[in-house]
């Protein structure tokens, strides 16, 4: 077995054609950084250490890689001179080390570990000084174009400021990946100079200076030309994010998700999602959101954050840091606030809005409610236009609604807070609950109060249905 490989990702820009204040690796494409799809990518090989070389906003940028990857080494570029003064940066933290240098860049998040590898394996095949990974463009704009040789060699890389018109029309492109032996790496990294139009230091001239020293260059041409793309402005964003969320829906649809259709969905690389469940168009699934088995999402759906057991139903709704479990039906025009937690059959139906609420068993709230800090038990029915009234405008202090199980409330009821429901107890149509109310008793009115207690359901007592 040949040594392992250490990594130097280069993520100290700050991307000016962003025009952000964010550093460019950190801009997201489906639900995650930039860089941490060029992690993910290096995550499989097989890696001694992995250098990142950050920069422009470089606590974030750590904060970022990090979590994934606790044992990345940081070395800071403070003033940004190019990418040959970036990898220059690292020859401390690569001393002692004798096996290949890969570096890329940290905004090509398209490229997937296979390519490394066949760049790394077609390295030390060919007994290569340097090897490149190359890709032929449609549209090289933006990229540093290859000049080969009479003899078809590599002679150098151009980039696109320093060319000429006959050198732009090269539509063989260096991806940014490179595969180096260290000792001609640093050495070579002593010559290269900062003459040129963007006034920086080259890591490819480096490759030509090792040529230059008679060093082999070896190029391998990338499988998939998508894979080289670099993110340089929002354009390129966008396009990048395209096709990271094709690949997520393709890997979902392999296991046995239904997305019926995949240009008009939008789900994040974090997101997980059971086998036979079908997602309907204009759905955006978004963050932590795990989705069971055998659910119908959407259509005209956004979940963020959020757990939704088996079996689950949702349309035209919008769910963020909730929790909606098994045989619930959401929607249509629902709205399932921080801290809502749906249990097993319940139902929020349409124009309800629920907020750091439980909402118990099989119970319904099928339309027209807000329901907010409250605890709702098992088989009960919220009324058309029930409203909790847990806030005081005047104190600004927010309050408890507690309903007991198979509450029944009227149509336009107002439980004002802080106030409890006992188990199976009714309020009128229009009635204002301002005091707790017994287990059993049926009130009415503004202020309400009680009438009469609860008849028993026709066939049994109340409550033993279940
Ligand atoms: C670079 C290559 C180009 C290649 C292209 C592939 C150079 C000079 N050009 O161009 O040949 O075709 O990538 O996408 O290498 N960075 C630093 N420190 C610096 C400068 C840059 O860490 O001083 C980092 C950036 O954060 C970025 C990466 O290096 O992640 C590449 O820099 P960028 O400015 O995007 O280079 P390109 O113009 O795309
Ligand atoms: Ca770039």
């Amino acid at each position: 077995m040949s040594a392992a490989v250490t990594v130097v990702v280069l993520a100290a820009g700050l991307g000016k054609r962003f025009k952000s204040t964010l550093p460019k690796v950190l801009h997201r494409a489906a639900g995650l950084p930039l860089i941490h799809f060029v992690m993910r990518a290096v995550e499989g090989l097989d890696v001694e250490r992995v250098i990142v070389v950050v920069g422009h906003g470089k606590d974030e940028v750590i904060e970022a890689v990090k979590p994934g990857r606790p044992s990345a080494i940081f070395v800071e570029q403070a003033e940004q001179l190019g990418t040959g003064d970036a990898v220059g940066r690292c020859k401390q933290a690569l001393e002692n080390f004798g096996g290949p240098i890969l570096v890329l860049n940290g905004d090509c998040p398209l490229v997937e570990t296979e390519s490394l590898e066949d760049l790394v394996a077609d390295h030390r095949k060919a007994g290569a000084s340097v090897s490149l990974l190359t890709a032929r463009m449609k549209d090289p704009a933006g990229y540093g174009r290859i000049v080969r040789d009479e003899n078809g060699g590599f002679a150098r890389v151009v980039e696109e400021s320093d060319a000429g018109v006959a050198e732009r029309a090269i539509d063989e492109v260096s991806t940014g990946i490179w595969c180096f032996e260290p000792a001609p790496l640093f050495a070579a990294l002593e010559k290269i100079t900062p003459d040129n139009a963007q006034d920086e230091y080259y890591l490819p001239d480096a490759a030509w200076e090792i040529a230059s020293k008679g060093g082999i260059i070896n190029t391998v041409a990338a499988q998939n030309p998508k894979e080289a793309m670099g993110v340089n402005d929002r354009a390129q964003l966008v396009e990048a994010s395209r096709e990271l969320r094709a690949r997520k829906i393709e890997k979902l649809m392999a296991a046995g998700v239904t997305i019926e259709d995949p240009a008009a969905t939008y789900v994040d690389e974090t997101v997980e999602i059971g086998p036979e469940t079908i997602i309907r168009p204009h759905t955006y699934l978004e963050g932590n959101t795990r989705i069971g088995s055998n659910c119908i999402i959407g259509p005209s759906v956004q979940i963020v954050d959020s757990l939704v057991e088996d079996e689950v139903e949702i349309k035209f709704a919008v769910v963020a840091e909730a929790e909606v479990g098994s045989g619930c039906r959401v929607g249509p025009f629902a709205h399932l606030r921080p801290g809502t937690r749906l249990k097993a059959g319940a139902r929020a139906g349409t124009f309800v809005e629920i907020n750091r609420s439980t909402i118990g068993e099989a119970t319904r709230v099928p339309h027209l409610s807000y329901i907010g800090d409250a605890e709702v038990g098992k088989d009960a029915n919220i009324g058309a236009g029930t409203i909790t009234g847990n806030y005081d405008g005047e104190t600004g202090i927010k309050s408890k609604t507690l309903i007991g199980d198979e509450v029944l409330t009227g149509s336009g009821t107002t439980i004002v807070a802080p106030v409890r429901l006992g188990r199976g107890a009714v309020t009128g149509a229009g009635s204002v609950v301002t005091k707790d109310v017994e287990s059993g008793d049926v009130v009415v009115g503004v202020p309400a109060t009680k009438v009469r207690t609860r008849k028993p359901k026709k066939g049994g007592g109340r409550g033993d249905k279940h």
